[in-house]
């Protein structure tokens, strides 16, 4: 498995946070930045790694912002992509098991490093349960295909 990161400025601190916790968990991943905390636009992160994952590059991504809204709902516009906003531990289960989320956005200024590494800990390691909920995120593509 191999995981793009990517943050704004509003998200530097937990993309390291997120960072460490793969190591521990011998994940691969790339970070895509940003590299300063200058102010940049959520857009311009998290659309390309949005489009890594939809085209197979990475199997699956994790987006840091402020609140997580600006990146998920930018990732969201990328065709193939089910990005999930996610600021606790039950979510993340039930996005990756009923969802099959592909990308996990965060916020920074919502919850705390500890709080967010059980959350990404839990999302990296947990498979789409598939059976009712195959019909179901097929819908979405569906849409997305029409
Ligand atoms: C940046 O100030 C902030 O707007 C951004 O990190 C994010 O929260 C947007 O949704």
């Amino acid at each position: 498995m191999k995981i793009a990161i990517a943050s704004d400025h509003g998200g530097i601190n937990l993309r390291e946070e997120i960072k460490s916790l793969m190591d521990e968990m011998g994940i691969e991943y790339e970070d895509f930045g940003c590299d300063c905390e200058t102010s940049v636009d959520y857009p311009d992160y998290a659309l390309p790694v949005a489009e890594k994952v939809a085209n197979g590059e990475f199997e699956k991504a994790i987006l840091i912002c402020g609140t997580g809204i600006g990146m998920s709902i930018s990732a969201n516009k990328v065709k193939g992509i089910r990005c999930a906003l996610v600021h606790d531990v039950f979510s993340a289960k039930a996005t990756r098991e009923h969802n099959d989320s592909n990308i996990l956005a965060m916020g920074e200024r919502v919850i705390g490093p500890g709080l967010a590494r059980e959350i990404a800990k839990v999302w990296l390691s947990t498979d789409f349960e598939g059976g009712r909920h195959e019909n179901r995120v097929g819908k979405i593509t569906a849409y997305e295909t029409k």
